[in-house]
């Protein structure tokens, strides 16, 4: 089953709590929250403060994405706060396959972002570490971005791999993703789908988010 993940960044952040009760409502499974910290990325969003009030109001599970450099540092505060699932960049940290276990140990779900030009064999040594793997189909830092088709061929090399040393893990796509490209990724074997501007962009989130599943 597909799970769909409205990326909050595209929200209208002057009723935010308006915002989460109509995604939760218009069937959406996770809330997916880009922290950005304009030195990884040209941009600024939001961090600990804000985020530990939309875990309070929020009745579904959340993933942070962290678009930071040193993301470790925030890992101890958001896995207190119940986030759920913590991605972290390749390209931010030496150290992999300790940040994995940092996030395992605190009983959250461990995965890594790979930018659209990142190859997925990059990670291939720490796989069976990982719970998932969150592929940018845009390159990170704002929404409403068009999706990048080479995101496909990472899919199903990723796969493979997986496949050859029989490990199973979730598999997240983010960025530019629409009705035109959600039955390429689900049938690729993705099974989050993270979209903003394509569903906060309607006035209809329920038609969005269906049409995606
Ligand atoms: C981009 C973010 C995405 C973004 C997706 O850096 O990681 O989560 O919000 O937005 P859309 O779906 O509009 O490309
Ligand atoms: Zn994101």
């Amino acid at each position: 089953m597909v799970k769909i993940a409205p990326s909050l960044l595209s929200a209208d952040f002057t009723n935010l709590e308006k915002e989460i009760i109509a995604v939760t409502e218009a069937g959406a499974d996770m809330l997916h929250l880009d922290v950005m910290d304009g030195h990884f990325v040209p941009n600024l969003t939001f961090g600990l403060p804000i985020i530990k009030q939309i875990c309070e109001i929020s009745t579904l599970p959340l993933d942070v994405h962290l678009m930071v450099t040193n993301p470790a540092q925030y890992f101890v505060d958001l896995a207190k706060m119940g986030i759920r699932y913590i991605s972290f960049h390749q390209e931010t940290e030496f150290h992999i396959h300790r940040q994995l276990q940092t996030l395992k140990d605190l009983g959250v779900k461990a995965g890594v972002a790979l930018n659209p030009a990142t190859p997925v064999a990059s990670i291939f040594p720490v796989l069976t570490d990982i719970d998932f793997v969150l592929l940018m189909s845009v390159n990170p830092g704002f929404g409403g971005q068009k999706f990048l088709p080479l995101v496909f061929d990472k899919i199903v090399n990723l796969r493979k791999q997986l496949e050859k040393i029989g490990h199973k893990i979730e598999l997240e796509v983010d960025g530019g993703v629409n009705e035109e490209n959600a039955l390429t990724l689900i049938s690729r074997g993705v099974n989050i789908l993270v979209a903003g501007s394509y569903i906060f962009g309607s006035d209809n989130y329920k038609d969005r988010i269906e049409n995606l599943r």
